[in-house]
């Protein structure tokens, strides 16, 4: 697996590959890597020839007070997990590729990023919205994969790459859980030992709660019980716990359409995050 750290070196191989017409998967990434995202390289390694996976922490999708400074820089080990996973090319650019001086555009998608995650982090998903949209074009991939355990960032890229005609099947990796339903997260090593016995509550809370969306249960109450389970289990604030329209994102209308548990909540200094179908 060789590692490029230039748009021209990327697009260098990607041409090498069309003209073998090989199929090009791509799997955006910030590094920290654990077995959700060796998942989504060997999803890809089924539907494509070849895969490329990013590493590149994105500024532009962390607001002042949050985590990027200390947000995990793990290159090698992220290298060595990757070359392992099947991948062919490693695209690690610095910040200056990406965003060189004098970038001043930026890509939003409407209304899925204010609401949920976008309540509490406004300027987050218009970052992701334009680092992924740069790096689609960058790449143009066949296919591109996202981990469903950010739900509602896979929907806002999905959007943006309807919206904005970029010809790639945008595709949604299962999320991976620990042996105790906790979901893997890069920030999951921000929890102390005894935050980590009690993480696996959030999963408990929405499961259930799905459960009992599934028996009827309204949707209201259901937050208002799940609120009370986080923070009987030890949870700082809960952000949101959310049923909603698995594709819109917005209340569930009708009920024949599936419907997602979404949920973020702080457990110490760790923001946890997770979803799970109705
Ligand atoms: O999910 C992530 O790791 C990031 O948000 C992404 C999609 C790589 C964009 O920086």
């Amino acid at each position: 697996m060789k590692t490029v750290r230039t748009i021209a070196e990327l697009r260098e191989h990607v041409r090498g590959w069309r003209k073998q017409d090989k199929t090009v998967g791509l799997v955006p990434t910030m590094g920290g890597l654990h077995a959700g995202h060796v998942s989504l390289v060997e999803q890809s390694r089924t539907c494509t020839d070849r895969t490329i996976a990013t590493l590149f922490v994105n500024p532009t999708q962390f607001a002042p007070h949050e985590d990027f400074a200390t947000y995990p820089r793990t290159e090698e080990d992220d290298r060595q997990m990757l070359e392992q996973a099947g991948t062919d090319l490693l695209f690690a650019p610095n910040v200056s590729e990406i965003y060189p001086d004098g970038h001043s555009t930026r890509v939003e998608v409407q209304s899925l990023s204010h609401i949920l995650e976008g309540e509490f982090r406004p300027d987050f998903f218009t970052g992701v919205a334009t680092v992924v949209t740069k790096l689609l074009l960058q790449a143009l991939p066949d296919v591109a994969i996202f981990g469903e355990k950010d739900y509602q960032q896979l929907c806002v890229i999905k959007t943006l790459a309807r919206d904005l005609d970029i010809p790639v099947r945008i595709i949604g990796g299962a999320t991976v859980r620990e042996a105790d339903g906790l979901a893997m997260s890069s920030r999951n090593q921000y929890l102390t030992a005894e935050e980590r016995e009690i993480a696996p509550v959030l999963f408990e809370a929405i499961t259930q709660v799905a459960e009992k969306v599934r028996d009827g249960g309204s949707a209201a109450d259901l937050r208002t019980w799940a609120e009370a389970k986080l923070t009987k289990a030890g949870f700082g604030a809960v952000d949101y716990v959310a049923v909603r329209d698995a594709q819109t994102l917005g209340p569930v209308r009708d009920a024949s359409r599936p419907a997602r548990v979404l949920a973020a909540a702080y457990l110490g200094r760790a923001r946890l995050i997770d979803n799970v179908a109705v």
